[in-house]
């Protein structure tokens, strides 16, 4: 029926409405690149636009649809894309900051619950989720994704475009999803946004293309390009993975768009000589939708009739973008997503300000606390609150949280103030600034310090020192914060660090010194709620990092699936894999996190110790309780595979459970292994299992070597 329909538009459109149909302008509302076109609405009048981004609300996505639908020849809705990364206007943890949470229901419920925002605000698009692994934490954009691991990130990815999508995108409370940046953004060389990733394809289709392909299978509606170019051939140009890999071998049945400009950019990357032959190494790419660039709409249909470019590609690309106009109904009601009662309903309702407190809650990750700081008594008689985001209101929402408002938003001071009674004394001081030498307001903050029983310091990063051209070469903490630390360190109190990042630092004096530290990212509208939730005990945290965390910059590439070398690290020998300066290992492993209890692991138990390739096996280990209260624990399983035709990584996540347990008890965790487990592409590029030996470890992290052993023949 959509078909029918899809055909009974086209054959009334001329070329150059077609073409129009293949072009995205943003709105003036907002920018989330260089450049702005003023005269879009003229565009839309003159049916040169087929979406719009960067406008929301029901009133003026409703203006905008009016120019489309009254005014131009055909009277064919647009469609509303934003950038609605990590909530709409209730703002969610940042999305590296979800992954810590390793929970998949929840991070679904918080991607339908900015579905149905923005769905309110008449939107029909959002530009997420973004599913670039990263091993490179000076890469800025590392906040937006899942962290450094294929097997999380491809299950979070599916997670969130189920979220986006709910039941289908016709549905009155979804949006489309758009899976980005395709392909290997993460992997940009020294983290610098916009630059060159060179892999092998065995790394592009084993670590990078997973996740992708797990957002395409869980019926991503769209995909996005990525910025970079990829063995020599910027992605938007790159045919073999917007059509060979994307539509051919996964089948993906949407539309693909560029990011941002990227079609220009193609001039100079060096690939494309002029704006011509830039949109023709685009379209015939199978790129089908133009954001921004205005490439298409000034050459594709000279090019057409130049006879240099084929019709037939502008035709499908065209088929593929009002195919999900009909899905989404905007052929039958194109305002339908903007209803002003609607709209007023559902905007930061109740319930969804304490999802975004639970999600908060349970993104937090305990890093240390070996002299049991934490948890706070609430009969702390006096407690300073020093750093320079301990009442920051805006920086709470992270970066890419663009209909965000920070005034909205908890600070730190405020979840403290609103959790304690109203006889303990807080002393704010801001101690120094995010990112400048200031160090006048130090002895202020000393001065709180000494009044003080405890310290609770909030340091880190400038929510926009992460996202989009954010990249950084020193991982350290900004400006004199240390420093601020190290002075207050003095005075002797006991000290929570609440971290306030999205990207790992390296924060190694603290891991030395007798400071607690929260891990707690940017947490979004409710952070100061879900951090004083944590800070007193009220919530009890269970966040395990989905990224490393480096001892120095020099480490970076480190993640924990590396490979043995042949020369594995002997601190004996010289002439082994190391560095002369630091440590090979990670300041902080994926997958670590404490609780205010303890856990303890029972050893490895398998169903079977020698398989064949069609039998799964059974993977089972003892947790227990050890401590006093209780606490949920993400039990984390591990493979490697000893031998292969080609190498293998020391260890792969395969599966994980998060178990809660009361002080005392204990569970039996089970995992089943299967052979899709187990698979890898093999020496010819061939996917599926190689007999031999693996080694099987269930553990709190990837540093685990609680372990057993099986054979697959
Ligand atoms: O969605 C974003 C993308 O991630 C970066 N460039 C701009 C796009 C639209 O705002």
């Amino acid at each position: 029926n959509i078909e029918r329909r899809v055909d009974s538009v086209m054959t009334l459109m001329t070329l150059d409405e077609k073409v129009g149909q293949l072009t995205l302008f943003t709105s003036d509302i907002d920018v989330t690149g260089p450049t702005i076109r003023e005269n879009y609405r003229e565009d839309i009048r003159a049916g040169r636009v087929g979406a719009v981004f960067n406008a929301f609300g029901a009133d003026y996505t409703r203006k905008l649809q009016e120019l489309a639908v009254k005014e131009t020849r055909l009277h064919i809705p647009l469609i509303f894309g934003y950038d609605v990364i990590h909530g709409h206007r209730t703002i969610f943890p940042i999305p590296l900051g979800e992954a810590a949470s390793w929970d998949l229901t929840a991070m679904e419920q918080s991607a339908r619950i900015a579905a149905d925002e923005a769905s309110a605000q008449g939107l029909h698009w959002t530009y997420a989720p973004m599913c670039d692994v990263s091993r490179d934490p000076r890469w800025g954009r590392m906040a937006e994704g899942a962290g450094e691991d294929t097997y999380l990130g491809a299950l979070i990815a599916a997670a969130r475009v189920k979220g986006f999508q709910g039941n289908g995108i016709g549905e009155l409370n979804a949006v489309m999803a758009c899976v980005k940046h395709f392909a290997a953004y993460g992997a940009s060389q020294a983290g610098r946004d916009y630059h060159t990733t060179d892999m092998s394809d065995r790394v592009l289709r084993e670590v990078y293309l997973p996740p992708y392909k797990a957002a395409v299978d869980a019926g991503a509606a769209t995909v996005m390009t990525s910025f970079n170019e990829l063995n020599g051939i910027p992605a938007t140009g790159n045919k073999y993975l917007m059509t060979d890999i994307l539509r051919k071998e996964w089948n993906f049945q949407g539309f693909v768009v560029t990011d941002y400009t990227s079609i220009m950019e193609m001039i100079p990357h060096g690939i494309a000589e002029d704006t011509a032959s830039a949109a023709m190494l685009s379209l015939e790419a199978g790129v089908d939708m133009d954001m921004q660039a205005g490439f298409y709409n000034s050459a594709l249909t000279r090019l057409v009739k130049e006879g240099k470019l084929k019709e037939a590609l502008v035709n499908e690309a065209v088929r593929r973008v009002l195919r999900k106009k009909f899905e989404l109904g905007l052929f039958d009601d194109p305002y339908r997503f903007c209803n002003a009662e609607r709209e007023k309903a559902t905007i930061m309702k109740p319930e969804f300000l304490a999802a975004s407190r639970d999600m908060a809650r349970k993104s937090i990750v305990l890093l240390k606390n070996d002299k049991n700081v934490l948890p706070l008594s609430k009969n702390t008689k006096t407690i300073a609150v020093i750093g320079p985001l301990a009442d920051a209101k805006k920086e709470m929402i992270g970066s890419w949280s663009a209909a965000g408002e920070g005034a909205r938003a908890v600070s730190l001071l405020e979840g403290i103030k609103a959790a304690t009674p109203p006889a303990t004394k807080i002393i704010y001081a801001r101690g120094c600034n995010i990112n400048d030498d200031t160090t006048t307001y130090f002895a202020q903050a000393l001065q709180a310090a000494r009044q003080a029983d405890v310290v609770v310091m909030a340091l880190g990063e400038a929510a926009l020192m992460t996202g989009e051209a954010a990249s950084r070469a020193s991982l350290n903490l900004p400006g004199v914060q240390q420093q601020l630390l190290e002075e207050i360190y003095k005075t002797g109190k006991p000290i929570a660090v609440v971290l306030m990042n999205g990207r790992p630092l390296t924060i190694n004096w603290m891991t030395t010194s007798n400071v607690s530290i929260l891990e707690t990212w940017f947490l979004g509208t409710q952070a100061g709620h879900a951090i004083a939730d944590v800070l007193f005990g009220d919530y009890n945290p269970a966040g395990k990092l989905p990224v490393t965390f480096p001892r120095s910059v020099g480490q970076i590439p480190i993640f924990y699936s590396m490979k043995n070398t042949g020369r594995p690290m002997d601190p004996d020998n010289k002439y082994t894999s190391k560095y002369l300066d630091e440590k090979n290992t990670p300041l902080f492993p994926f997958g670590f996190g404490l609780s205010y209890t303890t856990f303890d692991y029972g050893n490895v138990a398998l169903s079977k110790h020698d398989i064949t390739m069609q039998d799964n096996i059974t993977v089972t280990c003892k947790v227990k309780n050890t401590g006093k209260r209780e606490g949920e624990e993400i039990v984390q399983l591990y493979v490697r595979d000893l031998v292969g035709s080609v190498t293998r990584p020391v260890k792969e996540l395969k599966g994980f459970r998060k178990v809660m347990l009361q002080p005392g008890e204990t569970k039996d965790v089970a995992f089943t292994l299967s052979q899709q487990d187990l698979s890898f592409y093999r020496r010819d590029m061939s996917f599926g299992t190689e007999p031999g030996k693996y080694i099987v470890f269930v553990g709190p992290n990837a540093e685990t070597t609680n372990q057993a052993t099986f054979t697959l023949r």
